[in-house]
């Protein structure tokens, strides 16, 4: 299976998450991407696609985001496995923790893609989020900004959760 990460970063947080995931993924081997430098056309050489993104703005995705998303086609998506991972600020940001998360999760979702690594909402506190639906986010919840010590322990269970899933 061909592994790709595609994140965007502002001040390296997410990029940072991004090569800890790679490096968990192990022995997968991962190829990882900052969006800026590519073409969304790159999808279509992975089977399993990890979109990384933190939430800017009021719940917004980055403007490197914003512009990306755009580019995504369904024949770039359909039929692979797809999960996203999110930064995020819950007590600055309480009423729009982690959105950016949700935004791809709806877009990139509705193209067919089977989505994973959904995860459990314990230990964060927040208000509201669009990245959680029902019970769970659909992706890994990371909050650099007011809980850094969980960030590696969260991306190595998630991580082994997701290999489960492939
Ligand atoms: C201007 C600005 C707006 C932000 N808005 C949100 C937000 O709405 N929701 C959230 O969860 N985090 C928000 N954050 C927090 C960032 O997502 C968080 O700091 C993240 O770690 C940044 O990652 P990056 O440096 O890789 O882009 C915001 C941060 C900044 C600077």
């Amino acid at each position: 299976m061909s592994a790709g990460i595609f994140y965007s970063s502002t001040s390296g947080a997410t990029k940072a998450a991004a090569e800890e995931i790679k490096s968990q993924l192990a022995p997968l081997e991962a190829e990882i991407y900052d969006i800026e430098e590519v073409s969304s056309e790159l999808l279509n050489n992975y089977d399993f696609i990890i979109l990384g993104a933190s939430t800017m703005g009021i719940g917004e995705l980055s403007d490197e985001w914003e512009d990306w998303i755009e580019t995504i086609e369904k024949k770039h998506v359909e039929n692979k496995k797809v999960a996203i991972f999110g930064l995020g600020d819950q007590e600055g940001y309480e009423d729009s923790f982690v959105d950016a998360i949700g935004i791809i999760y709806d877009h990139v979702g509705s193209m067919g893609p089977k989505m994973v690594g959904s995860w459990p909402v314990e230990g964060y506190e927040f208000v509201e989020s669009k990245a959680k639906k029902g019970d769970e986010f659909v992706g890994l919840a990371l909050d650099d900004d007011t809980q850094p010590d969980l960030t590696k322990k969260r991306i190595a269970k998630w991580v082994s959760l997701l290999k489960d899933q492939l």
